[in-house]
């Protein structure tokens, strides 16, 4: 069974195909994390060691043994008050404002299936029987606290998810001051942290170094899971590369601000966590409420850090990712925003729209302009009227025409937001997050709408649905162009809520719309990737992976988003040169190469700006794509070199029962008279035989990933070179 209780020795052990991982009941009540690795059987508690710490605090007043201190020990629940004086994932306060708990271990249960969270998004299971969850009660005497741990083991998924819910069953207020959803204990190890950090426009690149003491986080304090920080991190060995070594990893299951830390403490044992921001968080619970912490999605990999991203894209892509998009291909598409901004019209877009169908495009999205005065981005923002004088038609008219080039229709919106100069803001002006007496800090000129409020989300969801049901719209861009600055909230006298129930309220609205249009695929955007979470990936199957579409930097943008996320979700353009950010030419072929990485794909250019010689490498471009689609959003990846490190950045996407697998590579260094680069590739059956499809020629498996392949000599900065293989019998 994957969850397993002992009751002699109240040892729990949660097991999936490859991994183990075990806590323990202590004779004391507190849950002492045991282990997170290797699948094994067997008790091992052996790893936890004891000595005299009477020089240290963290001895219970009950338990009178000075080898024993929370200070010290590896917990699988670590809260403040126990005399564990690092970083913890629970802090309360009692209604007197004094800090502290000692939650205990009560009992527990253990059920098929995955556990769901009220509110929020978190991994689900089809069947019953293909997950376990387990539920462990802690409780707090003294406050009437209760914390209920989550675990969800989905084992050939090879995933565990924690979360958890605090429940005040006290008779008086408690206030949750900080709330983390997961901790991994480490009892040594020299170990390296990933994080996935950058800005607008240059999202999550990796930055690794090694685990010091002290304590290391990122995270996010703009009420977004943000441009500037992934809330995804890897822990490793310190030797551990792509392809050998241990890694663990967490991956949170929330859009909005996060903390994910790492602290190595005096005896150079390692915490690492992950859960909501403190900024501006202080959530009072009244007798008999309850607050949840989201999910974080944890996978442990003895074969290198790759392997984690493959753990992560799976669990992602079949059972994040909901719904009729979930498994099928995503139309091919061409965006209107890079090729005119906010200047077109019905005929302009209906001109782009034209060629798009001649080149074998297969949606036709309208970005931002189409509404109220949206002439520009300081006005209109919670006016969703369709602006018809400057289509020169009516929606369903547009989208009816759209369609008979045999084109789907979509739009943008960015139901979150308000513009002063709207219609909205005239009528609601106590509707936005502000500050009363403090002029309220701008963003794009806009402001953030309160969406803690049920009857702001019931006025956008009626908006939105009287647009969606004027026209045939297949496809919504939800986009989210600001963070949160000022979080105060008409509605409530506890601001510190504020933050959280913001999200909750972008979850229902979101979960609303995708019920009542099941069949539309929403792609997410946040100013490109700033909402780019497994939060969001719970409702939106796609998501604009950056506003940068420059081949180049792209490279590097999708190496590092494909860590922790999988191909299927990431939306990739090829673009016009120069690009419109960085100046920066690249081949049209390598424009499409870098795209074809992602799960959809797409054109964000006008085409009929194009020479007509491109139209024919467009459309071959296109069938290409159709042609190794599958491969891209439902193979392994193997990273085979980097974009920041290596002369050539190559990656390769290989079907899981290793029958056909393509590897791209872009040449990023040119040197006279060089030597050929050679990749080495992954993942195919040793042994076996594939046949390059363009070329015909045939290579041993074992040959290609022992010394590679050369890639050609005459080359050229920024040439790329995309190779399909296919196995053959015999
Ligand atoms: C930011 C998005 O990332 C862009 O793709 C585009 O939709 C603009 N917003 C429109 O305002």
């Amino acid at each position: 069974m994957p969850i397993d209780f002992n009751s002699a020795t109240k040892l729990i052990m949660l097991t999936t195909d490859t991994t183990t991982y075990q806590m323990k009941v202590d004779p004391y009540g507190y849950l002492i994390h045991l282990y997170y690795g290797a699948r094994t059987s067997g008790d091992m508690s052996y790893l936890v060691t004891y000595a005299d710490r009477s020089g240290m605090c963290g001895c219970p007043y009950d338990v009178h043994d000075r080898t024993y201190s929370l200070d010290v020990l590896p917990q699988e629940f670590p809260f403040q008050g126990s005399g564990d004086m690092r970083s913890p994932l629970l802090v309360v306060r009692d209604a007197e404002g004094a800090f502290g708990c000692d939650l205990r271990y009560v009992g527990h249960t253990i059920s098929n299936g995955m556990f769901s969270l009220p509110g929020l998004p978190a991994v689900y299971s089809e069947e019953d029987d293909e997950a376990q969850s387990l539920s462990v009660q802690l409780r707090d005497e003294r406050l009437g606290l209760e914390v209920e741990l989550l675990y969800g083991v989905l084992p050939h998924f090879d995933v565990i998810t924690r979360a958890l819910i605090v429940t005040n069953a006290g008779n008086a207020s408690v206030t949750v001051e900080r709330l983390q959803s997961a901790c991994l204990d480490f009892v040594h190890g020299d170990l390296d942290v990933m994080t996935f950090n950058g800005r607008h426009a240059m999202e999550r690149r990796p930055d690794r170094h090694r685990i010091g003491h002290g304590s290391f986080s990122v995270g996010s304090r703009r009420g977004m899971s943000s441009n500037q920080y992934s809330p995804f991190m890897i822990v490793c060995d310190h030797a551990a590369t792509e392809f050998n070594g241990r890694a663990w990893a967490m991956n949170y299951v929330y859009s909005g601000g996060f903390e994910a830390e790492v602290e190595r403490d005096q005896y150079n044992q390692v915490r690492v966590q992950m859960g909501l921001s403190d900024d501006r968080f202080s959530y009072p619970l009244n007798p008999g409420e309850r607050l949840v912490a989201p999910e974080v999605i944890m996978a442990y990999s003895h074969e290198g850090i790759g392997r984690i991203s493959n753990i992560m894209h799976r669990c992602i892509r079949k059972r994040v990712c909901r719904g009729y998009w979930r498994d099928r291909r995503r139309p091919v598409l061409v965006n209107s925003w890079e090729a005119m901004h906010f200047n077109f019209n019905g005929d302009s877009l209906l001109d782009l729209a034209k060629t798009a169908a001649d080149l074998g495009i297969e949606l036709f999205v309208m970005d931002d302009g189409w509404f109220a005065e949206r002439d520009n981005d300081i006005c209109s923002l919670g006016d969703w009227r369709v602006n018809e004088k400057k289509l020169g038609r009516s929606l369903a008219e547009l989208a009816d025409q759209i369609n008979d080039l045999g084109l789907k229709f979509g739009i943008w919106v960015e139901p979150e937001m308000i513009s002063e100069d709207s219609d909205l803001y005239r009528a609601h002006p106590d509707w936005v997050l502000a500050l009363p007496g403090k002029a309220p800090t701008l963003g794009r000129d806009q402001l953030v709408l309160d969406l803690s409020r049920v009857d702001v989300r019931d006025n956008l969801f009626e908006q939105l649905c009287g647009i969606l049901d004027q026209a045939h719209i297949e496809y919504v861009k939800w986009d989210y162009n600001r963070c949160i600055t000022d979080a105060y909230s008409r509605t409530t006298t506890d601001q510190g809520k504020v933050l959280y129930d913001y999200m909750i309220g972008v979850y229902d609205l979101l979960e609303r719309l995708i019920k009542r249009y099941p069949k539309v695929l929403f792609e997410g955007c946040s100013a490109g990737g700033g909402r780019y979470d497994a939060g969001m990936m719970y409702y939106t199957p796609q998501i604009w992976t950056s506003d940068n579409t420059d081949a180049d930097n792209r490279l590097t943008i999708q190496y590092g988003s494909s860590f922790g996320f999988p191909l299927s979700v990431m939306g990739a353009h090829v673009s016009a040169c120069p690009n419109e950010i960085n100046n920066r030419t690249v081949p049209l072929t390598t424009r499409g190469h870098v795209a074809m990485a992602g799960g959809s794909f797409g054109y964000e250019l006008d085409l009929n700006e194009l020479p007509g010689r491109a139209f024919d490498h467009i459309r071959r471009q296109i069938s290409l794509y159709h042609e190794i689609e599958n491969i891209v959003c439902e193979g392994e990846l193997y990273r085979l070199s980097s974009p920041m490190d290596d002369d050539v950045c190559a990656w390769e996407n290989v079907l899981e029962d290793g029958s056909e697998a393509i590897m791209t590579a872009v040449v990023l260094k040119v040197e006279g008279y060089a030597q050929a680069n050679y990749v080495t590739l992954r993942g195919l059956t040793p042994g076996a035989n594939y046949r390059e499809l363009t070329t015909g020629v045939v290579y041993p498996a074992n040959a290609l990933m022992d010394m590679g392949m050369p890639l050609p000599v005459n080359t050229e900065m920024y040439a790329s070179y995309l190779y399909r293989f296919e196995r053959v019998e015999g």
